[in-house]
């Protein structure tokens, strides 16, 4: 299996406290267990002879046209994990036309992750994860950065009011970024130098007037990522809110949440079709991207699995990850009766053991 064999590759080529950042979770880690085991949780009901020889499982997404249904989700310093850093993921993502979502946290300025991605014939959409500043100048300033580098759309990240507390990097003291390596996005802005893990801003301050500024300042769609609480994902929409991404933030902040596939359902019923729903956590396999999108999501994204294959091969890594994942689902479709991704219905997600 690519993804276990590139995640062996990487944990060998990778610095043992490097190695633990990535892997870990909060607390107990439970929650990072559970991401992947939900998907064990439901099963897959296909339906036959439905006809057509092709299949199309392009998505559209805001500012993201006929995207593939897998993203790269946003995961901090990738230069940190291989020389090639955040421009090897975005020539990777580009030319399996998977949308890159770029972070806060990149060991590589925006402009240069937007300039790699574009810098290939089948150019995705980069967009960029906000991570809110609660003094508003900062924030602006950044969206200002993501804007001029050409990102079509924000995520912003609403579930880390704090800093997740993991417990591995916690044991191994790692708490800064080694010298030579920097959230480049933090360069020089107001109050914010670069440097420190704890640099990037992370407050309880932050509120919905933040997002209500937020999507009054830019012409780009906001997307909101950490919402668990279908209440919020109301209210996301009623804000104003272009999408949102239910995920625990792969089980690295609270430790006593529900798995991220487990919150989709709620999440997608409280949307009700008016914003695309994204889910994130756990998904290591083409059938799991089947499940979450019967059960109510448009499309998935990847942290770990990507960041393996940067970590053990770089570009042509994140290359077999993303293509492994398009094909596994593309094929799981076709068994499912499937030509389009809407055909995968809510009527063919069963919890094992049982029937609806
Ligand atoms: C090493 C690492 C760094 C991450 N950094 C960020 C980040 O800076 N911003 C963010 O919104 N999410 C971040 N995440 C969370 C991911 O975007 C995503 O929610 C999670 O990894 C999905 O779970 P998966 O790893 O099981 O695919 C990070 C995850 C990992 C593993």
């Amino acid at each position: 299996m690519i993804l276990r064999d590139l995640h062996a590759k990487a944990r060998q080529a990778l610095d043992p406290v490097h190695y633990d950042y990535v892997a870990g979770g909060a607390g107990d880690e439970r929650v990072l267990a559970d991401n992947e085991r939900a998907f064990d949780r439901y099963l897959l009901l296909p339906r036959v002879l439905r006809g057509g020889e092709r299949r199309d499982t392009a998505v559209d997404l805001p500012g993201a046209p006929g995207a593939s249904p897998v993203l790269v989700a946003p995961t901090a310093f990738h230069r940190l994990l291989h020389p090639d850093g955040e421009e090897a993921t975005a020539r990777a993502a580009a030319a399996e036309g998977a949308v890159l979502v770029t972070g806060t946290a990149s060991t590589t300025a925006v402009a240069r992750v937007v300039a790699a991605a574009r810098g290939r014939d089948r150019a995705a959409a980069v967009w960029f994860q906000l991570y809110p500043h609660p003094r508003r100048e900062v924030t602006h300033a950044l969206v200002r950065r993501a804007e001029e580098a050409g990102c079509t759309a924000l995520v912003v990240t609403v579930d880390s009011p704090a800093f997740g507390r993991h417990t591995r990097d916690l044991r191994n003291g790692f708490t800064d970024l080694p010298p030579g390596h920097a959230a480049e996005n933090m360069r020089d802005l107001p109050g914010a130098p670069p440097g420190a893990l704890t640099d990037i801003p992370m407050s309880p301050a932050v509120s919905w007037a933040d997002l209500d500024d937020l999507v009054r300042r830019t012409a780009l769609p906001v997307l909101l990522k950490g919402v668990l609480h279908p209440a919020d994902a109301r209210l996301a929409v009623e804000h104003g809110a272009a999408g949102v991404f239910v995920s625990n933030h792969g089980g690295r902040q609270c430790d006593a949440v529900p798995a991220a596939l487990d919150c989709l359902p709620a999440v997608a019923a409280a949307v009700a079709g008016r914003v695309p729903v994204l889910l994130d956590g756990g998904v290591r396999r083409g059938s799991d991207i089947a499940v979450a999108l019967a059960l109510g999501a448009s499309a998935v994204g990847v942290g770990r699995p990507v960041v393996w294959g940067l970590a053990a091969e770089g570009e042509p890594g994140v290359r077999r990850v993303l293509a492994a994942l398009r094909e596994e689902y593309d094929h799981t479709l076709a068994l499912c009766g499937g030509r389009r991704n809407t055909d995968l219905t809510r009527d063919m997600v069963v919890r094992k053991g049982g029937t609806w």
